[in-house]
């Protein structure tokens, strides 16, 4: 049977990672980016490399409309889409003092609202078995608030996991991976990446493949549904 992917902000990183794996694994990729265009002209090619079809779907995604187009044009050129990773997202260190309403609701417009309004189109107009996976973060288990607006709307998209897996049983199975601190973490303070790489029960840092390898095991399951998967060299267990 063909299936396909969508996957939002996939031109680089961890998405790019993701959309190879699947890719890999036979789904024709619609591959989603925003600003990333010469990443994601690089990454389509190296996705049609592995024999699948690819398509790249440019656009801002901040409302529901914009949810709903993408939705509607990913299925269009792919009738047998049947996997949604929403995996865009913002990261921006703002303290809960710092932050105002611009702010707020942006972290919730990229990060919450559209996941919501992407999974509510993909499963009006998809008709056949299908997933979606969002990404979280390990920290969701915890209250840190140097990334605030960040890390409440991951918070909200999980118990969004969890709700929506209920409501769209048994034909679409929504579940989301948790990450910890990954070998891509430019971006934060060194300093703490190197005291959380003494400190993780697995003494590692989680590359991009593994959080591939865990998607494709959500997915390729029937019976795997509302769950939160930690891929995160064990961080979740630290106090
Ligand atoms: N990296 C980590 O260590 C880590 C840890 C925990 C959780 N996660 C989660 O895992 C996922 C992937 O992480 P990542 O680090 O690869 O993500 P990222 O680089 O921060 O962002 C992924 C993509 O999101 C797209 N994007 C941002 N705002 C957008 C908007 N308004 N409309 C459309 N696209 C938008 C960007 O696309 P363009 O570049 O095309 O503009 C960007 O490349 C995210 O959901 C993240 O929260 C990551």
């Amino acid at each position: 049977m063909k299936q396909a992917a969508l996957i939002t902000g996939g031109a680089k990183r961890i998405g790019k990672v993701v959309a190879l794996k699947l890719a890999a694994a036979g789904y024709d990729i619609a591959l989603h980016y925003h600003t990333s265009k010469k990443e994601a002209e690089e990454t389509a090619k190296e996705i049609r490399a592995l024999g699948v079809d690819c398509t790249l779907f440019p656009s801002a995604l901040n409302n529901q409309k914009d949810a709903y187009a993408l939705i509607a044009q990913a299925t269009n050129t792919y009738k047998h889409l049947n996997v949604l990773i929403n995996s865009a997202s913002i990261f921006e260190r703002r303290s809960f003092m710092e932050t105002d309403e611009a702010q707020l609701e942006e972290n919730f417009a990229v990060n919450f609202k559209v996941p919501f309004f992407l999974t509510q189109a993909f499963a009006k107009a998809t008709k056949e078995k299908a997933h979606v996976v969002n990404m979280l973060d390990t920290y969701i288990l915890r209250h840190n608030g140097h990334y605030f607006s960040y890390l409440l709307s991951k918070k909200t998209l999980a118990e969004f996991t969890k709700m929506a897996a209920r409501e769209l049983a048994p034909r679409i199975h929504v579940n989301a991976v948790c990450i910890g601190v990954t070998t891509l973490s430019e971006n934060l303070d060194q300093d703490f990446v190197a005291q959380k790489l003494k400190h993780l029960p697995d003494k590692k840092l989680v590359k991009p493949e593994e959080i591939s390898a865990a998607i494709l095991s959500l997915i390729q399951s029937s019976y795997l549904n509302g769950q939160l998967l930690f891929v995160d060299s064990g961080d979740h267990l630290l106090p």
